[in-house]
């Protein structure tokens, strides 16, 4: 048996008390939103799965390229003997990365599903019985504590994940990364790159219709948790590129004028026909962007690596 623990962080209830903060937050508001994060209940999540087997998103597979053929050079690169991984799910993308690390001392999956963290640990007792694993149920954007652990440390945040957050998010986050850190530990960074805008959308506009249901998913969400009246049917899936911004957004478009009523949180919203609620802003990055946000909060990017397309990249950011 290999050391397994876990830890959580997250009160039972902190979840529910979030999502009507920011249902209450973001419907009230206009331009209306919705935060991204509440798109992954397990169906959501399911939904997430295909997408990423979809032939027009090519992310993960870009990420996944990355990640097999240089293992060994970030492995070597970091000299991790700590891996913290933020948002591992299941943490199937990081075995390429922990096979090349034979060294590790510790590896702590962060993650908000307790489920995925478990199902992850028993998967890695499996394949790495001397590893030591510290998972913590955390949500990686609020205030993160982790388990003391050898270094250097690397911390891995993969999927692109990071272009959900708004630059001024984004800078709270990296900062907060940073403040887990000490010279000479680095951080993984996952960004999918601008690119042509066809395929960008492509990508968030499938021909299946798969990133149409994942995108009302979260209307079922809020009407499960918070007892709302959403009719899912009655909101068209949009997907556009704001070249000024350098994201995709995707927002969900009311087909008639309409009223939705969410009593847990005693708000009635109402919906003009075509009105959009903004559900998930996704950036892509250039080099220098990455460089230039890394370097803000004390990181200098050592190492970048593409897939063969350059169509995503991994970077490296080692603390000054
Ligand atoms: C999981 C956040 C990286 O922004 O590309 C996929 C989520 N949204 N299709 C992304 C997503 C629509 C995805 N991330």
């Amino acid at each position: 048996m290999s050391p397994f623990r876990i830890t959580r962080t997250l009160p039972e209830d902190a979840s529910r008390a979030a999502l009507r903060a920011d249902v209450v937050a973001g419907l009230a508001d206009r331009p209306r939103s919705l935060p991204p994060r509440w798109f992954y209940d397990a169906r959501g999540s399911e939904l997430f799965d295909r997408i990423t087997r979809l032939p027009e998103y090519y992310p993960t597979r870009a990420e996944a390229e990355i990640l097999t053929d240089r293992a060994g050079e970030i492995a070597r690169a970091s000299g991790a003997r700590t891996l913290v991984e933020l948002g591992s799910g299941s943490s199937e993308k990081t075995h390429h990365l922990l096979d090349a690390m034979p060294d590790l001392a510790l590896y702590v999956p962060v993650d908000v599903s307790e489920s995925a963290l478990r199902g992850a640990g028993r998967e890695l007792s499996g394949r790495r019985p001397e590893l030591d694993v510290h998972a913590v149920v955390a949500d990686f954007t609020g205030r993160l504590e982790l388990p003391e652990g050898p270094g250097p440390r690397l911390v891995a945040f993969l999927g692109g994940t990071i272009g959900n957050l708004e630059p001024a998010e984004r800078e709270r986050f990296l900062r907060s990364v940073r403040e887990l850190l000490s010279p000479g530990d680095a951080l993984l960074l996952g960004t999918d790159l601008v690119k042509d805008e066809r395929v960008l959308v492509r990508a968030y506009d499938d021909a299946a219709g798969v990133t149409a249901e994942f995108n009302r998913n979260v209307l079922r969400v809020v009407n499960r948790e918070l007892s709302a009246d959403f009719r899912p049917e009655l909101f068209d899936h949009v997907a556009v590129w704001d070249p000024a911004a350098e994201w995709i957004e995707m927002r969900l478009r009311s087909r008639e004028a309409q009223t939705v009523k969410i009593p847990t949180v005693d708000l009635v919203v109402d919906l003009a026909e075509g009105e959009e609620v903004r559900t998930e802003v996704s950036a892509k990055f250039r080099p220098e962007r990455v460089r230039e946000e890394l370097g803000a909060v004390g990181m200098e990017v050592t190492h970048w690596w593409t897939d063969r397309e350059g169509r995503f990249a991994l970077s490296l950011g080692v603390v000054r």
